[in-house]
């Protein structure tokens, strides 16, 4: 069932039960952190390997400090900065979270999210919320609930419905194993907003031991194959294909014969381009095309996030 009442995705958290819901990047499905059934059956439902751990929102500053063993100075200048908001923290955890939110590490991934809906739910609550977005594993993040609902309709009691979600992608997450911070995944808070607030530039992410959100390569991806293309690519590539769609930033790929053209943004905007991404792709993919082919972004501000999320959906590179 989908519907805005918070009194009944309370209800139905309380009783242990999944629930999908709104955040300003996209929806999540949603469980009670501390409870070990409940976060089993979001692996299920999500069909999510037990190996790739979950983000813990909570209301605020003050109970993420109920979360995590230690919260270094830099993560309570970022808090301030971007909290509610989407940055997800990774740090030591506290023994209050289950195992099985963390996949057995000894750091849990902590955010503060700004939807009004979820923070009124959070709220109402006597326990955080373990939440990954509310796709099958390895599918496009829903947006909007109507999606959720496609996707996971059967297999949730009840989707708060909270509108379209403002940013359309995953929150940044940063990391401060060794008390060094490394952003882990791009996201909906650029890079150069949180070295301008730290005052430093952000060191380069090595492949560590850790589990870290990029370690399953394939990732986002619609069923149909996408090709990543810019205005040097080969488009002789693609003679053999029919039903092409295009989804376009700044170039309109004008020799290319495509059924459908979409542009994320008309004023060239990242942050409306962002916004559409998802949606626009998981609607392509219900289009039966053959193929789909999308632009490479600016690798600055929010088109690094997209690039990230754009290269793992790809079936195909070219630059
Ligand atoms: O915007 C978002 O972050 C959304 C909304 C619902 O909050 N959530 C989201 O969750 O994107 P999910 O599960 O789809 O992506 C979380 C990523 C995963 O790639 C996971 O591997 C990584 O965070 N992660 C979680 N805990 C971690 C940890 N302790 N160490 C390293 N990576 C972690
Ligand atoms: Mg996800």
């Amino acid at each position: 069932m989908k519907g805005s009442s918070v009194q009944l995705a309370a209800e139905w958290l309380r009783k242990g039960e999944v629930v999908a819901i709104p955040t300003e990047t996209v929806y999540g499905l949603a469980g009670n952190a501390y409870n070990v059934d409940a976060i089993q059956k979001i692996y299920d439902v999500k069909n999510r390997p037990l190996s790739n751990p979950l983000i813990v929102h909570a209301l605020n500053i003050q109970q993420v400090k109920s979360l995590v063993k230690e919260f270094y100075a830099e993560a309570e200048i970022l808090a301030k900065s971007f909290w509610p908001g989407p940055l997800t923290m990774i740090l030591p955890k506290a023994a209050i979270i289950p195992d099985i939110v963390t996949a057995g590490q000894q750091t849990v991934a902590v955010r503060v999210p700004s939807h009004p809906l979820t923070l009124e739910l959070l709220s109402l609550l006597e326990f955080p919320l373990a939440a990954p977005s509310a796709n099958k594993f390895n599918y496009i993040s829903p947006v909007t609930a109507e999606a959720v609902s496609e996707m996971l309709g059967n297999e949730v009691p009840y989707i708060l419905d909270g509108g379209r979600c403002q940013k359309g992608i995953e929150s940044t997450i940063v990391s401060f194993v060794e008390k060094q911070i490394k952003i882990l995944r791009h996201g909906a808070i650029t890079e150069e907003q949180i070295e301008s607030v730290l005052q430093k530039p952000m060191s380069e992410q090595k492949s560590s031991g850790h589990l870290h959100p990029g370690m399953f390569k394939k990732h986002y991806s619609p069923k149909t194959p996408l090709w990543l293309m810019n205005r040097n690519s080969d488009f002789t590539r693609l003679r053999f294909q029919k039903n092409i769609a295009a989804i376009c930033f700044t170039e309109n790929f004008p020799s290319v014969p495509v059924k459908e053209k979409i542009m994320l943004s008309n004023s060239g905007d990242l942050e409306e381009a962002a916004q559409h991404l998802y949606s626009v792709l998981y609607e392509l993919d219900k289009g039966n095309f053959d193929l789909i082919i999308a632009e490479k972004m600016p690798d600055a501000g929010l088109g690094k996030a997209m690039n990230e999320r754009l290269i793992k959906a790809a079936h195909k590179h070219y630059n």
